[in-house]
């Protein structure tokens, strides 16, 4: 049995970094990984150029059981320490929109950068070590197929259930419920939304098609795009408003934010009271989609043959349409996973498991889920640094 100060199970976005960190501390840390490459999901993510951060980070972009736990992570390990670090190893970055910083060259850099930090600190990197059995005395235990180790603090880094063909699994969340930590409901998150009958009848012919748009759920508003697909929705506005949506509830799309639409379409009654409806909406909306939307909520007659009534609902439900989604694509496209361990059991500044001393949580195994944009990366960064500086 070879021990050492920490075992991090997963070398993802946040075990890396919580291997790093304690490395800094002269902690003698082993990272075990089933996969046969680190950081598999920092090189795939962002389109292959990684959406590292955010610099617009605060608390307010994460949803949790927990609104203030994230806090005092995300305070010691900012946007800009890790941006630091990019620029440390001269990785050339951009900021997209809203805040979003990438690469300008590839993932593979970020993976390379955190390798390096780690190998320049003693980190022991073992990776296509499939992990059979966890256990606790003095120490924790765990079993591989390819040996067993030992430490006296063990942090639990193999992330969410999104994606599992790439090798995502439950292992952080099955060993948290058998140390005895509760765990909040977990589901599919920045995922499409599907629809089934007339909606996505209305919707499969639109398929491809992008408009701007604000879509709401609860209390949760995103104005950016969303994409008709052949199963519903798609697009940034869509992927977001999902996280913040529950199974049986409506969403409202915005299709024409700003505008009193009803005024305009009772307006153009008179304006333009010979020209068809589609012909009229095809003015402030996609053509494909105005003629599918006409076709859908309006009588086949000109403009001055529809009823005010039928144009101010239909101004009404372009400015707040509410649609009830069958479901999700489901983990197989979910960009994460929403819920996890419950952060009432852990120290929010150390990520320790209250009841369980030497045990960690972080990253997306933790009930903590960021917005789209690079906030996911940044609470794997912070988590991880926490962890790391506690060990
Ligand atoms: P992560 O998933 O990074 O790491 C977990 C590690 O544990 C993996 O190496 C895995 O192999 C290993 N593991 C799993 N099960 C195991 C087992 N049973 N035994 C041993 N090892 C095991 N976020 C963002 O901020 N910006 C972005 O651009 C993107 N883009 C993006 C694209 C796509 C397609 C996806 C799916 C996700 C994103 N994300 C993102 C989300 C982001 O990738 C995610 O939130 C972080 O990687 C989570 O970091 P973790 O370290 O917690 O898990």
């Amino acid at each position: 049995m070879q021990t050492y100060d920490a075992v991090v199970l997963g070398a993802g976005a946040a075990g890396l970094m919580a291997a790093m960190r304690a490395g800094q501390r002269g902690r003698r840390v082993l990272v075990l990984d089933h996969a046969p490459q680190a950081g598999s999901k920092i090189l795939i993510s962002g389109g292959g150029r990684c959406n590292f951060t955010n610099t617009g980070t605060t608390p307010e972009r994460f949803f949790s059981a927990n609104p203030h736990f994230c806090k005092s992570a995300l305070k010691r390990y900012t946007p800009a320490d890790f941006l630091a670090l990019v620029e440390k190893h001269r990785i050339a970055w951009h900021e997209k929109t809203l805040g979003q910083l990438f690469c300008d060259g590839s993932s593979r850099q970020i993976v390379a950068m955190l390798l390096a930090e780690c190998a320049a600190v003693g980190v022991e990197l073992r990776l296509g070590h499939r992990i059979t059995d966890v256990a606790r005395a003095d120490a924790f235990t765990v079993t591989t197929d390819r040996g067993v180790f030992s430490a006296p603090a063990l942090v639990l880094a193999t992330g969410g259930l999104s994606i599992p063909k790439m090798g995502a699994t439950g292992l952080s969340l099955d060993i948290a419920r058998r140390f005895g930590l509760a765990l909040t409901e977990t589901r599919p998150a920045l995922v499409p939304l599907t629809f089934d009958g007339a909606l996505l009848e209305l919707m499969r012919p639109l398929s491809g098609l992008a408009v701007p748009a604000v879509a709401r759920a609860g209390r949760h508003r995103f104005p950016e795009a969303v994409l008709f697909t052949h199963r519903g929705l798609s697009g940034p506005a869509i992927l977001q408003v999902s996280s913040a949506w529950k199974p049986g509830e409506a969403i409202a799309l915005d299709l024409l934010p700003g505008q009193d639409v009803q005024a305009l379409l009772v307006e153009k009654k008179q304006s333009r009271h010979k020209a068809e409806p589609r012909t009229v909406l095809g003015e402030v909306l996609p053509a494909r989609l105005a003629q599918a939307l006409a076709a859908a909520w309006l009588p086949d007659a000109p403009m001055a043959r529809q009823t005010d009534r039928d144009l101010r609902r239909v101004g009404q439900t372009l400015s707040h349409w509410s649609l009830t989604p069958a479901g999700t694509e489901g983990y197989a496209k979910a960009e994460v996973m929403l819920g996890g361990v419950d952060t009432a059991g852990l120290s929010s500044r150390s990520m320790a498991a209250e009841a369980v001393p030497g045990l960690h949580v972080i990253g997306e195994a933790v009930d903590v889920t960021g917005w789209l944009g690079g906030y996911n990366f940044q609470w794997a960064w912070a988590s991880g640094w926490a962890a790391g500086d506690s060990v």
